[in-house]
């Protein structure tokens, strides 16, 4: 066993005595789906069951002709029957998303957006979607201002019309699904249809979250009617349908995603927003009439012989990621080990960097020069990475000055982000490999809830300010744009074949979550159950956040003494991951609901 594992076993050997390491590594951050599976999750597969016990004891699943790993178990099944019907990951993927559209509609649906990372085993190239939610085109700057020009406060900016952009997930589904699907359309959404009209058990997340917003849920007829029927939260177990989301998903199985962006589905979606009672918003037929999936061009950095391949812009995910491990390359973590604070610091204060020079030149690059190529240039890195040279934490940490043949005089960014999000891995039968993560931002989004789907509110991803001193910032709010995102669905490349596929939900947390289960897959050779469970310490802004109740608080002192402010606290990854190697193992993270299933 090497690294932060054995650390962190050896930590947790005291509570959980005559428990193998890994094990212990693994409980230690209290896996959900440890507890009364079959109470929750009745009727599930074997592949699921086998699975659930898989993560309970910390080991990856394991397959060899397709692989599958997402946030619930019903949705990982309904893709799971794709792939073993011939489907392709992007019809899987379709099949995934409509039923987390049901059961964890908290994180992601057809009201919100995603980015997805296709590697094609026919043509060897590397593709990304992007299904960003866009600003409504009559927008102006102030619209997350007050009337003297102050930012509103996040959640009063959230709840209602005011946050909601264009939904991309419908379209990027079609998009993806018509470029590399080979299943019929229509029977891609039959298990979510079925589950939509018989009903489905609500998971202990679900029902956890809905008692934690009930004030949030209750301010909109719809959604209260949904999660808080009779005023009472949905409580685990309790069987919820949906009948509203199965006659949307009917309609988009029979007529395509057009239904969605300009039929009757379209007309409800603004007329909800526009009409969101206290708080409403801009949303019109027309911003959803022009809405186009974007592909764009990978951004892929060399981390000690492989290609980390991620979203571009408007995602600060795949350029952040890239950063982190590029300006790592120098220092030999694995020499170190995951359980030295020195790894940690040097972890840190690359992360703080990325930060750095994403906060000052990272959004939408359809409306703004962005220094893609020199953000994750090697001299660049290289002169940066001398930065982390000394021995504490760096005192200040400020944007470099990539290359680049336009002028930069932004203004550092301040959009919030909170946690919430979902991610799907899929490796299908073909040698294909799929990376999506898919949001509707906030938990529960906007609140607004239509034809049984949540909306997003994507669009306080902006920087509610457009200006600091006098300079611009990158990512201020403009019509037709896409708010920045931490979204970083990442697939690893050894000599151009993928070994990894990996995500996570978590807000600007994800860019941690990502890089740090890369650094112990590669640099520390942990399996991706491992990797994906070990406990987090994530640093974007100088305090160290270490994972409350998992041994990564043990290095909470060696950080302080070395001059980090140290926060303990719930660090709710959702990392997904596939290995690709002698055969596929998959990896669910024990801080929610999923499994991997394979074949
Ligand atoms: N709303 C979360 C993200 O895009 O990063």
């Amino acid at each position: 066993m090497q690294g932060l594992n054995r650390v962190f076993a050896i930590a947790a050997l005291a509570v959980l005595p005559g428990l193998p390491l890994a094990q212990q590594a693994a409980d230690a951050v209290a896996p959900e789906a440890a507890t009364g599976q079959d109470a929750i999750w009745p009727g599930l597969s074997d592949a699921a069951r086998t699975a659930l016990r898989a993560k309970a004891a910390g080991r990856p699943v394991e397959a060899q002709d397709w692989m599958i790993a997402a946030a619930n178990p019903l949705a990982v099944e309904a893709g799971a029957k794709v792939l073993e019907q011939g489907g392709t990951a992007a019809d899987a993927m379709v099949a995934v998303q409509a039923v987390l559209g049901l059961v964890e509609p908290q994180s992601s649906g057809l009201g919100g957006g995603a980015f997805l990372i296709w590697y094609d085993a026919a043509t060897g190239q590397v593709t990304t979607l992007d299904g960003r939610e866009t600003a409504p085109l009559s927008v102006t700057p102030q619209l997350f201002q007050d009337d003297a020009g102050e930012p509103l406060k996040f959640f009063d900016a959230v709840v209602g019309g005011l946050s909601v952009g264009t939904p991309g997930t419908p379209a990027l589904l079609a998009e993806a699904q018509g470029r590399w699907g080979n299943r019929p359309w229509p029977g891609l959404f039959t298990d979510a249809i079925r589950l939509a009209e018989s009903g489905f058990k609500v998971s202990p997340r679900l029902a956890a979250l809905v008692a934690g917003d009930r004030d949030r849920l209750a301010r909109f007829d719809a959604t209260a009617g949904y999660f808080l029927p009779g005023g009472a939260p949905v409580e685990a177990g309790q069987i919820l349908r949906n009948p509203a989301y199965a006659e949307v998903l009917k309609s988009i199985s029979d007529q395509g995603v057009a239904v969605f962006y300009s039929g009757e589905v379209a007309r409800d979606v603004t007329q909800v927003v526009q009409t969101a009672p206290g708080n409403p918003g801009q949303l019109s037929p027309l911003d959803l009439a022009i809405y186009r999936v974007i592909e764009r061009d990978p951004v892929c950095v060399d981390y000690r012989g492989y290609d980390v391949c991620g979203m571009g812009p408007p995602s600060s995910g795949g350029l952040a990621v890239g950063q982190i491990l590029g300006l790592l390359r120098p220092y030999d973590l694995a020499a170190l080990g995951p359980e030295n604070s020195e790894s940690w610091r040097l972890i840190g204060d690359a992360s703080r960097l990325a930060f750095a020079d994403r906060g000052r030149y990272v959004a939408d690059s359809d409306f703004l020069p962005v220094p893609i190529e020199g953000m994750v240039d090697s001299e660049y890195l290289n002169n940066r990475s001398k930065l982390l040279g000394g021995d504490d934490a760096l005192p200040e940490v400020a944007p470099g000055d990539p290359t680049f043949d336009h002028a930069l005089n932004w203004a550092d960014d301040e959009a919030i982000e909170f946690p919430s999000t979902s991610h799907i891995s899929i490796v299908d039968g073909y040698g294909n490999a799929m990376s999506m993560t898919t949001t509707i931002e906030n938990a529960f989004g906007s609140r607004l809830m239509v034809r049984g789907f949540l909306l997003n509110n994507e669009l306080t991803d902006f920087s509610f300010r457009t200006h600091r001193d006098g300079r611009p910032i990158a990512n201020a709010v403009a019509p037709g744009k896409r708010p920045r995102s931490s979204m970083a669905p990442t697939i690893v490349l050894k000599d151009g074949k993928p070994v990894l596929v990996i995500g996570s939900p978590g807000g600007s947390r994800i860019i941690g979550y990502v890089a740090e289960a890369i650094i112990a897959h590669i640099d520390w050779g942990m399996d991706v159950q491992q990797a994906v469970a070990m406990g987090h310490l994530v640093n974007r802004f100088g305090t160290y956040d270490v994972e409350e109740g998992s041994p990564a608080a043990t290095l909470a002192a060696p950080l302080e003494a070395m001059g980090y402010e140290v926060k303990a606290r719930a660090l709710n990854s959702g990392l997904h991951a596939i290995a690709i190697g002698e055969g596929l193992r998959g990896g669910a993270d024990p801080r929610r609901e999923g499994i991997a299933i394979g074949r």
